[in-house]
């Protein structure tokens, strides 16, 4: 079983490449792909860079040239539900594009034809994040994640993605990734934990969180790995 885990931004895959320690880089496409083995399962790690492009690049090369059966994404991403605290962990359940918009054409926001509004991730990951959690005793909440390439720092926006949505979470990859992967019948995981409110200036908090929960993302996906059959 060889494992994809992406990350957006170098913080976001620092810790896991810390906790396998040696490792192969191959740079593709003007991006670099670590390949390791951790506690016997074949995993390849990569931050793909900010937005749905990126993400999408990454992943698909993930997949097609380093044959990747399961995506496990790690990051951090603005919290929407008022539960969600900085430092919170969330998994998506189903993800949209809160950007994508033809509702010129009558369709709802987040659509286009051939595709579907939401994409939902794979249960039997979510179960296993569940059963972890439990076992670390760490609080994990289940939820709706928005993606769009847009960091969103204001309280219109933000109001605008939780109606049209009821989204609990907002990013700018995980939607992009797990299209690809319903696309290509690869299971997907996609973990965030909450670095800032998305509602004020980007300066004000996302800096002094986005490190620390990024870690606390990478953590757990670790725990997940380290139960995932070899
Ligand atoms: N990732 C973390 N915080 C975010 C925000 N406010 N907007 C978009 N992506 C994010």
């Amino acid at each position: 079983m060889k494992i994809g885990i992406m990350g957006a931004m170098p913080e976001e895959i620092a810790p896991i490449l810390e906790k396998v320690g040696e490792y192969k880089s191959t740079d593709i496409a003007d991006n670099t792909y670590y390949e390791a083995n951790y506690n016997g399962v074949d995993l390849v790690i990569a931050y793909s860079k900010i937005g749905k492009v990126f993400s999408t690049l990454t992943a698909s090369t993930m997949i097609h040239h380093f044959g990747v059966e399961t995506m496990l994404f790690s990051g951090v991403a603005g919290g929407i539900n008022p539960a969600l605290k900085i430092g919170d962990l969330i998994v998506a359940d189903k993800l949209c594009q809160h950007d994508l918009d033809i509702t010129a054409f009558g369709h709802p926001h987040g659509f286009v034809p051939g595709g579907s509004q939401f994409v939902e991730t794979d249960a039997s990951l979510r179960k296993l994040a569940f059963d972890v959690a439990k076992e670390m005793g760490v609080a994990l909440q289940g939820g709706t994640i928005a993606t769009g390439d847009q960091f969103v720092h204001n309280p219109e926006r933000k109001a605008f993605i939780e109606s049209t949505f009821s989204a609990d979470a907002l990013e700018m990859e995980g939607a992009s990734v797990a299209v690809v992967c319903h696309s290509l019948n690869v299971p997907v995981f996609i973990l965030r934990a909450i670095s800032d409110t998305a509602d004020t200036d980007a300066s004000f908090n996302f800096d002094e969180f986005m490190e620390s929960s990024a870690k606390i993302s990478a953590d757990f996906i670790m725990k997940m790995v380290e139960r995932l059959e070899r």
